[in-house]
């Protein structure tokens, strides 16, 4: 027998330097943008690897504020390159949009890369997430309406139009043809709608070629390329766990993969490259749409959470559902994440509270529960089991070092830490970027002693 040769998958030469994955832990909108934006100038690349225009990013640069949808956030940042990965949905539409938007308001986008292996979203898709939801009534699942479902449906279906489709008529046409057949099957039986026409969807597709080809490039080759030379890339996730199609509260989730799996599918980065994964957690929770949210509060605290941090939505402008933190989900994401580090966000909108309650575990059917139930009918009716800790009640924003918080609100983070599965590495104080306690180096290789 030949011995196996093992010497190509030797690891010298595989420079040390890391891949870092930042995501949600909660529902969405923990503040992975500012979190994203912070860190943009010490790394290279910032990838988004899934999702779409359905994430709504707002980060604060000075006294400016920016919406980002499809951008990843290190678009803010001149020394570092904006990638779209082969997991993002693109409306090409909206893409364009997006970047005349930001040149107008001086931001360079010029080093983009798109992967040509994205897939994109066309009108048709999105006149589907609409008429679907229409039709589920009260059982709706929320959507931001951008086609992001039905655009990943056809993905897995194989009848998906990608990026490197524009630059080829013929294969474009024959595709678009394909995915039509049992569109307009729908559209016009089931929903009452017009059909679409092949030729109207080809040339709308098209009209995007040009424009984009300059940013398209095989941006799998680019990062392995990049990383063997040394560089630090920074994949960013959109929505979050608890909206993941395989471990989020389905089927009232997004439809595809923000844990920290999905960053290696979505990116073309395998997942030896990655020494640390954030997750960035709100100090409370939120959630936009539909789906069971055990700590939601109906209440006059919901609607001071709301007012006070500000919770309305950067993409629907809806107003997003509110409550206290959840020790549960933090521990599930931790978990299903491997997380090493999170990221706590808005510690500060809590200041107003005399005592904030903490959810440590449910009770489910008179049963005391400490990991998220696997099953989603217990989940539902999943009662939150609360902690109170005393409330700081002074204004924490200018704290830049654990040392500056007053005692309780260092007694509710380092809490929060013992429950939550892993270590506290940054507390978010404010919108800007300085308001921020930076309590480890997020791209050493050494684990972080949290606070
Ligand atoms: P993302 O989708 O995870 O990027 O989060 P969003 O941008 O949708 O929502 C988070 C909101 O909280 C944004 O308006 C941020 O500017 C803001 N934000 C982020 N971190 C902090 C923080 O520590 N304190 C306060 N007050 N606001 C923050
Ligand atoms: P960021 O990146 C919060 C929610 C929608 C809906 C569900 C499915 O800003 O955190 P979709 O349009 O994706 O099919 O909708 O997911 N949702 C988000 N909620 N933040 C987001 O993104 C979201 N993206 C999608 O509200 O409940
Ligand atoms: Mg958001």
């Amino acid at each position: 027998m030949v011995p196996a040769d093992f010497s190509a998958y030797s690891t010298e030469g595989i420079h040390p330097m890391p891949a870092i994955v930042l995501l949600g832990a909660q529902w969405g909108d923990e503040g992975k943008g500012k979190a994203t934006d912070l860190l943009g100038s010490s790394v290279n690349y910032v990838v988004r690897y899934q999702g779409g225009n359905n994430a709504g990013h707002t980060v604060v640069v000075g006294d400016e504020k920016y919406a980002l949808h499809l951008l990843p956030s290190g678009i803010l940042t001149p020394e570092c390159i904006p990638v779209i990965g082969n997991g993002v949905v693109v409306d090409p539409a909206v893409l364009l949009q997006e970047i005349s938007d930001l040149n107008e308001r001086g931001v360079d986008t010029s080093k983009l890369l798109l992967s040509s292996s994205a897939h994109l979203i066309a009108p048709y898709h999105v006149m589907l997430d609409k008429t679907s939801e229409r039709s589920l009534g009260a059982s709706k699942i929320g959507t931001t309406g951008r086609g992001i479902g039905p655009a990943y449906a056809d993905k897995v279906a194989r009848l998906g139009i990608r990026v490197q489709d524009l630059f080829d008529e013929k294969i474009l046409r024959q595709k678009v043809e394909g995915a039509l057949i049992s569109k307009n099957e729908q559209l016009v039986k089931v929903y009452n709608e017009e059909a679409i026409t092949v030729d109207e969807s080809t040339e709308y597709l098209l009209s995007f070629a040009d424009a984009l080809r300059p940013y398209v490039t095989d941006t799998s080759l680019v990062l392995n390329r990049a990383l063997d030379n040394g560089a630090v890339v920074l994949l960013e996730g959109g929505q979050g766990t608890l909206l993941d199609v395989d471990h989020g509260t389905y089927p009232f989730v997004t439809s595809s993969n923000p844990t920290a799996g999905g960053a290696c599918s979505g990116s073309g980065i395998g997942p030896t490259r990655i020494t640390r994964t954030i997750g960035i957690v709100k100090a409370y929770t939120t959630r936009v749409g539909s789906g069971p949210f055990p700590t939601e509060l109906l209440d006059h605290d919901g609607d001071q959470l709301r007012e006070i941090g500000g919770e309305r939505g950067t993409t629907t402008g809806r107003n997003r559902r509110c409550g206290w933190y959840d020790a549960v989900v933090a521990r599930y994401a931790t978990r299903v994440n491997g997380l090493t580090d999170f990221f706590l966000t808005k510690l500060d909108v809590l200041s107003a509270w005399d005592e904030i309650p903490v959810c440590v575990a449910y009770e489910v059917d008179g049963q005391r529960v400490e990991e998220l139930p696997d099953s989603q009918s217990d989940f539902h009716h999943a009662k939150p089991i609360y902690e109170l800790l005393p409330g700081w009640k002074s204004d924490i924003s200018g704290a830049r070092e654990f040392s500056d918080l007053p005692p309780n609100a260092q007694s509710y983070v380092k809490y929060l830490q013992d429950i939550s599965g892993a270590p506290i590495s940054a507390i978010g104080v404010g919108q800007a970027r300085d308001a921020t306690i930076a309590l480890a180096d997020f791209l050493s290789t050494t684990p972080s002693q949290g606070v």
